[in-house]
């Protein structure tokens, strides 16, 4: 594929905005020359030129008289939501960094200034688990009666808004409600809480599908719930426990998140873990991510590690992401599941395949290749395509 950086995990989150671009998230050309002016490996010039950008999107889009011209400060407050969020994305090494907050906060205003302007009905919503509260967003198909509703959660580093652009829109084209939310871990919760990722999905989950089954537009026999990225960790962990879903969408299908993110690290590096020598296993981690040798991707996915399970020290998050498994919980996983894999995926390579082996029969596996666009990791850049190839398979399998 055309690389909009040499930098490989530059060029998957610049991807990762121009996918949005089939949905109102982005557009091409904005992005095609913010991309020439990031130097790779420079997170803060990420950051600058994506302010930049953002900036000058949500200024033109507070310039529009949205009653006279409502589609068009929509499709402007919904660029500027995105560009905002990538200003933001490489900044979560330094945890007292004001950026975060503000501009996750100008994100959510950005997007939450656009949600009245959609033509389907969106409301915003406060959910409940037992220990903690976290946002979510319904929308309605507008369709009589009661529909098939599709739950979407992000993955490790992401938002609620992107999931409309990634594949909200495409759901209510369809005819499904949608419901998106934000769980521990996740910036909204992690930023106004301070709660990391919790191992136990279904503490988020069973409160989205309690709230479903009080409405009178949602199917109650036909839930759905997709997770993007590390979702394809939480969606079907979640499914193990709670059995009132129809179907789950991986994408990409993870089992072994902690195990697997571990075995990736120096042998040595492992060891000392093993061995419990917590200071010595901390310096040599500051040590990989100080030296100049330790690739974009690893540098940023220890630091975004830290920060979303709120673990201060890498010991602290390798022994909080270990338990991260699906070896002792697929087992009771009763719903088919579809499990998209990638022929090129970075994160969780050879994962897609260990879930759909265990869970055999259950799983539908999907390989997105290179040659057709769908190589990168969950598809992104193959927005059509992978979400043809995954509803077409949710309503054949909700029997639609
Ligand atoms: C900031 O964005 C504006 C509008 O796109 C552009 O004219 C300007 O050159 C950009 N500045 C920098 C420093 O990239
Ligand atoms: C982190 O951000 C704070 C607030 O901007 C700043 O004072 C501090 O110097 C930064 N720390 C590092 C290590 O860059
Ligand atoms: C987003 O902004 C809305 C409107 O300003 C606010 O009510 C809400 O609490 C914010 N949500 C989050 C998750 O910060
Ligand atoms: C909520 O309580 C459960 C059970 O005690 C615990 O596993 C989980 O970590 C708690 N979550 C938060 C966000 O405090
Ligand atoms: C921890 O590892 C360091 C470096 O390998 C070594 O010098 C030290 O003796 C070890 N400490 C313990 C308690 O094993």
């Amino acid at each position: 594929m055309l690389q909009l950086s040499s930098d490989a995990t530059f060029h998957f989150e610049i991807l990762r905005d121009l996918s949005l671009s089939t949905a109102e998230g982005a557009d091409v050309g904005e992005l095609l020359v913010t991309a020439p002016l990031i130097t790779p490996g420079d997170f803060e010039s990420y950051t600058e030129a994506f302010y930049n950008l953002s900036s000058w999107v949500y200024s033109t889009a507070t310039a529009i008289d949205a009653n006279k011209f409502p589609v068009s400060a929509r499709t402007s407050y919904l660029r500027a939501a995105t560009y905002f969020r990538s200003a933001e994305f490489f900044l979560r090494s330094n945890w007292s960094d004001p950026r975060i907050q503000s501009y996750w906060e100008l994100n959510n205003h950005s997007f939450c200034t656009a949600l009245p302007l959609f033509p389907y009905k969106a409301q915003r919503l406060t959910l409940h688990a037992t220990n903690f509260s976290f946002p979510a967003v319904y929308y309605s198909s507008g369709l009589p009666g009661k529909r098939p509703t599709l739950i979407l959660g992000n993955g490790y580093d992401g938002g609620q808004e992107e999931l409309y652009h990634y594949m909200v829109r495409d759901a209510l084209e369809r005819g499904f409600n949608c419901i998106t939310y934000e769980g521990p871990g996740q910036p909204s919760v992690r930023i106004n809480q301070g709660l990391g990722f919790i191992n136990n999905w279904e503490a988020v989950i069973t409160p989205v599908v309690d709230y479903l089954l009080t409405r009178s537009d949602v199917h109650p026999a036909a839930i759905s719930l997709m997770g993007l990225s590390l979702g394809g960790y939480l969606a079907p962990r979640a499914a193990a426990f709670e059995h009132r879903l129809a179907a789950v969408i991986a994408l990409n299908g993870v089992f072994d998140f902690g195990p697997f993110t571990f075995s990736e690290f120096p042998s040595e590096i492992q060891d000392l873990y093993t061995a419990g020598n917590v200071t010595a296993f901390n310096e040599a981690m500051e040590y990989l991510l100080a030296s100049s040798e330790t690739s974009t991707g690893a540098r940023w996915g220890i630091e975004q590690g830290m920060w979303a399970f709120n673990t201060p020290t890498p010991y602290e998050w390798i022994t909080a992401i270990l338990p991260f498994t699906l070896e002792n919980v697929y087992q009771s996983i009763t719903c088919p599941v579809f499990v998209g894999d990638s022929s090129y995926d970075i994160f969780f390579p050879g994962q897609a395949e260990l879930l759909a082996q265990k869970l055999g029969s259950l799983a539908t596996y999907h390989l997105f290749t290179n040659s057709e666009g769908g190589g990168e990791h969950a598809a992104i850049g193959a927005s059509n395509l992978r979400n043809q190839v995954v509803f077409d398979w949710l309503e054949t399998t909700l029997g639609l």
